[in-house]
């Protein structure tokens, strides 16, 4: 698969429907909070600059719409004691998730996030599903849509498969993972993870090393990276990492040693095995000495350097025992954060509505 932006941008997709949200069985603000048996709480404001109704990419947001996201992941992660806890923000409301590739976190996650908040879920695998009876990937998420939901949430092999749901359901839809395209609440719970640590991501160097090539959460983190003002470099094999990436303003590296010294973040990524047709180099040995985290590699960072990585890690390969579970790790702080970044978006996405100039700004 080439490496390169994928084009979806959202000014180049059809339009998307207007339709109001169906109406929440209680708003927020008029909440009965004794009646429901949680801890009392005062709902957050919804943010002003806040308009749409679904979360397809970070490519397309602006960097105030990802500082919104941001914010109110933080808060709500605060309301909820860490995302322990359940608050009654979006009771009455369903969340399926329509997932056609394996996951473990992003998944149990959103279903997660949505419980946290009092909302239902309702869980579709295609292994089992219609679609082994040749029902197309449309007629299943409206047959779900059907079913009541507020939020579809999908993740498919193939690119832009997210973008043709905003355009087909009234529901909102979140991008869990489009192929190589995007994984935008991957972005963001990295991001959030680094704000927390750095206070900011402005001025902060960010390196994405391993399999740029096949990896949607390297291009979510690329996109909001920048928009925020880090500097990103992506380091990896040249067969893994195109040089186009240096014409769209990102630095390419090869030589991971090189670039430590100048590093705030490394975030491991996956040689992706299952994306390929033939090996992208000859060993995995040849590439965990090129490329892995190690103890010999961390002495050569800055002292407060974060190591993170979306997971599944493969130990031994883009990363070290010692690494993945040492004190600069924040991988499972990145776990928590990913319930935190989902809450934001369904609760913000529900809120979403019409632009006063005219059109959602989904579109
Ligand atoms: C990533 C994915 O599926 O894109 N994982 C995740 O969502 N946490 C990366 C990967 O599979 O390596």
């Amino acid at each position: 698969m080439p490496d390169g932006p994928l084009g979806m941008a959202p000014g180049r997709v059809k339009p998307l429907s207007t339709k109001p949200l169906t109406p929440m069985t209680t708003s927020p603000g008029e909440l009965s909070i004794a009646s429901s048996g949680l801890p009392e709480f005062s709902p957050p404001q919804r943010p002003a600059g806040w308009w749409r109704r679904h979360l397809l990419d970070l490519e397309g947001l602006t960097a105030e719409e990802i500082t919104i996201l941001l914010d109110t992941a933080q808060t709500l992660k605060e309301l909820t004691g860490g995302c322990r806890h359940k608050i009654p923000l979006l009771g009455g409301r369903t969340l399926a998730n329509l997932f056609f590739e394996n996951s473990t976190r992003t998944r149990n996650s959103f279903s997660l996030a949505a419980k946290r908040l009092g909302a239902d879920t309702v869980e579709f695998s295609s292994s089992g599903s219609s679609v082994s009876k040749g029902e197309t990937f449309i007629d299943t998420a409206k047959t779900i849509q059907a079913m009541g939901v507020d939020w579809v949430v999908t993740r498919h092999p193939a690119p832009g498969t997210p973008h043709q749901l905003a355009r087909e359901l009234e529901c909102c839809v979140l991008n869990a993972g489009d192929g190589a395209h995007e994984h935008p609440t991957q972005g963001l719970l990295d991001m959030l993870t680094v704000r927390q640590h750095r206070g900011r991501l402005d001025g902060l160097t960010v390196a994405l090393v391993g399999d740029i090539a096949h990896s949607r959460t390297a291009r979510s983190n690329m996109w909001g990276l920048r928009k925020l003002g880090a500097h990103v470099i992506v380091c990896g094999p040249a067969t893994l990492v195109s040089p186009r990436w240096e014409e769209l303003g990102f630095e390419v590296a090869h030589d991971l040693d090189e670039i430590l010294p100048r590093c705030d973040v490394l975030n491991l990524l996956r040689i992706q095995f299952e994306r390929f047709a033939s090996r992208p180099f000859p060993s995995v040995h040849e590439y965990a000495n090129r490329y892995a985290m190690n103890g010999r590699r961390m002495r050569r960072c800055r002292e407060g350097i974060l190591i993170m990585a979306p997971g599944p890690i493969n130990r031994g390969v883009e990363i070290t025992p010692e690494v993945a579970d040492g004190p600069h790790s924040v991988i499972l702080e990145q776990v928590t954060n990913g319930i935190a970044v989902r809450m934001a978006a369904l609760w913000l996405l529900v809120g979403g509505r019409e632009h006063p100039e005219g059109g959602a700004s989904d579109e």
